[in-house]
């Protein structure tokens, strides 16, 4: 029999209505959480009946949630930013940044004063990397999580967060917390009582037996191999293995039981209570797991965000999902619309921005990006050149195969590349979790470092520093100028370099992710106002980038496309709105380049639609017939003039 799933919502949802408590509630509330729940129930109740509907006590959990977002109305949450505009992450307002509180400033008080920092660099999204209370020593950079209720002691107090979160709003800046719901720590109270014996909370995680788990590992991904091999951590207590996707001390949690799914949106809903605008799904392809599956980017883990995103949508409609999957790029889509993800990380692009620069060719970014980067009306891309993780070579394989280049060895190449192993590289990063099995591997480092300036300081070249700025100068003008919303990394608008004092940390040394989290000092800033120095020409270039992306609409154009230069070294594409055109082009390689003849036929006038243009990056007039190499390594953005 098919089932009637609006008849049963609207059933469902009549019963629980009549057993609630709304006492807490003034009646415009109650009137304002009903009329959310009209719009928002069914889709819940679609996504949690094919997780949940085996479970006789749904009805139970059902109600225990629902409850929660009642007694959620009456708390109090930090001052709201003044904004209100329900698309606002497609004005060209927007640039973000990334930082760790204790490596901008000290803690979250201390933060306060960055706000000017942010405000001048032109900042209005701050990702603050996990702040919440986690184990000592190692706790992945915070994404382990032993209480997503308390912020960790040394940043600060609940109140600093919040206080934190009102001077942002104040001055028009988004707050973006992570939700790291994949995983707590080993330390938090669920997975404490389970270690306790608590069977009840075992079922909060993946607990077996050793059969069962060297089953799992058959089929499933290794992320940290260099860590543990295999996805389980044993406990001899207990003499049960579970279930660890990243470090021993982080538990996966058991999203098949509803009671699990409950308790963490109940602590989602104590993040927005923090004052964040923006919500980062950490880790979300991992969490549906099924036997003989990869565990990853599996159908139930979509049923399951949406789930989470109706809850979102009843309880606090201005807050957005932004998703962290850096899986293959059609995975990646999935969890973008407007019933998952507002925003999405682009890891294709930033991987194949890179993959072009090393390759001095643009074809496998612009296939891929041809085939990835549309995604639906009301949603974004947040693109990125560097973040506080690896880099990984994710795209699709067949079109690789299509032109010609093989998969593998070309991974091979891209690591070697960029951690210095390949005779004439530029780069000086380093590798990351490389599979001592099938040779895989990861590549860390700053912006700077990756793009060439650290080399180039070492051979005092200066011609090859020249090429490692121009080379963030075009990386920078591609992602400050595609569609989306750009972030930044902390301390790579500085132009930081790789830093190796976590070689020296015990805690630290095996994770090479920490050589591009470097505290901030006075003198990375200093270093960065003195224009005669690489990073100062780096601050400038990025703060310049900046100011004319927030000056000019076009920035926010939605109409799009991807253009071909008949160049293979040349990457350009076109914003349109209305009669104003952008069009973009970048050098890749560090030769001079010549414009061809447009294979359409088009030439660069008919696609400004006008003889003449501005580069908006340096205010040149440029006459475009006459317009017939581009420069190493360089970028322009044309306008009409
Ligand atoms: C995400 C984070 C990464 C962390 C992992 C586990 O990928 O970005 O830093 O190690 O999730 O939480
Ligand atoms: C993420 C990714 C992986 C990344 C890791 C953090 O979830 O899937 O590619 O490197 O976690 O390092």
């Amino acid at each position: 029999m098919v089932m009637d799933f609006s008849f049963e919502a609207q059933k469902t949802q009549q019963r629980l209505l009549s057993e609630l408590d709304f006492s807490p509630l003034t009646s415009q509330q109650k009137t304002t959480f009903i009329s959310r729940l009209e719009t928002n129930f069914q889709p819940l109740f679609e996504q949690v009946f094919p997780l949940y509907q085996h479970c006789f006590d749904l009805h139970f959990h059902l109600k225990t949630l629902l409850q929660s977002f009642i007694d959620f109305q009456k708390k109090k949450r930090p001052a709201q930013i003044k904004d209100k505009s329900e698309f606002w992450f497609e004005s060209n307002q927007n640039v973000g940044i990334a930082v760790y509180v204790d490596l901008l400033a000290d803690d979250l008080s201390s933060l306060i004063d960055k706000i000017p920092y942010f405000e001048s660099l032109g900042i209005n999204y701050v990702h603050l990397m996990p702040l919440y209370l986690s184990p000592e020593g190692n706790s992945d950079g915070g994404y382990a999580i032993s209480d997503y209720r308390t912020v960790s002691p040394n940043l600060g107090t609940n109140k600093d967060l919040k206080d934190l979160a009102a001077a942002l709003h104040k001055k028009g800046i988004r707050m973006v917390l992570d939700f790291v719901f994949n995983h707590t720590s080993d330390e938090h109270r669920w997975a404490e009582a389970a270690k306790s014996g608590d069977k009840e909370y075992q079922e909060y995680y993946y607990f077996m037996g050793e059969q069962d788990a060297m089953e799992y590992n058959q089929t499933v991904r290794e992320i940290f191999p260099q860590i543990r091999r295999g996805s389980f951590t044993y406990l001899p207590e207990l003499d049960r293995h579970v279930w660890t996707t990243f470090n021993s001390f982080q538990w996966d949690l058991n999203y098949s039981n509803p009671a699990v799914f409950v308790a963490v949106v109940e602590e989602m809903l104590h993040l927005i209570l923090n004052g964040c605008d923006v919500l980062r799904l950490d880790a979300l392809a991992f969490v549906w797991k099924e036997k003989g599956t990869v565990c990853e980017n599996l159908p139930k883990a979509h049923n399951l965000i949406k789930a989470f995103k109706a809850c979102l949508d009843i309880a606090a409609p201005q807050v957005v999902f932004k998703s962290e999957a850096i899986v293959h790029p059609d995975e990646v889509n999935k969890y973008i619309g407007a019933d998952e993800c507002t925003l999405s990380y682009n890891p294709l692009m930033m991987a194949l921005l890179w993959e072009s620069l090393a390759t001095r060719q643009t074809s496998l970014l612009y296939q891929s990006l041809e085939r990835s980067f549309k995604i639906p009306a009301h949603t974004t891309w947040i693109n990125y050149i560097r973040c506080h993780d690896d880099i990984g070579w994710l795209w699709d394989d067949a079109l690789s195969d299509r032109l010609g280049i093989d998969g593998i060895g070309h991974r091979r190449f891209l690591n070697q590349f960029y951690t210095g192993q390949f005779e004439g590289s530029f780069a000086a990063g380093v590798p990351f979790q490389e599979n001592p099995v099938n040779g895989d591997c990861r590549v860390c480092g700053t912006l700077a470092s990756l793009a060439g300036v650290e080399t180039a300081i070492a051979a005092d070249d200066p011609l090859l520093l020249d090429h490692a700025i121009k080379r963030i100068r075009v990386l920078n003008g591609i992602n400050f100028a595609m569609p989306g919303i750009p972030l930044l990394y902390q301390g790579d608008d500085l132009g930081v370099l790789n830093n190796n004092d976590y070689l020296n940390d015990p805690t630290k040394v095996d994770d090479s992710r920490w050589v591009h989290r470097k505290k901030l000092t006075n003198d990375d800033f200093a270093l960065a106002e003195d224009i005669s120095t690489p990073q100062g020409k780096i601050a400038q270039l990025i703060r310049e980038m900046i100011q004319i992306r927030k000056a000019n609409p076009l920035f926010a154009a939605q109409e799009f496309e991807l253009v071909s230069l008949g160049s293979e070294h040349l990457f350009a594409f076109k914003r349109q709105q209305g009669d104003k055109t952008l069009v973009v082009i970048a050098n890749m390689s560090e030769h001079l380049i010549p414009l061809e003849r447009l294979p359409l036929g088009k030439s660069l006038s008919e696609l400004m639609g006008q003889d003449t243009a501005i580069n908006l990056l340096d205010k040149s007039l440029i006459d475009l017939p006459s317009l017939n190499l581009i420069e190493p390594l360089d970028v322009l953005w044309l306008i009409k003039a």
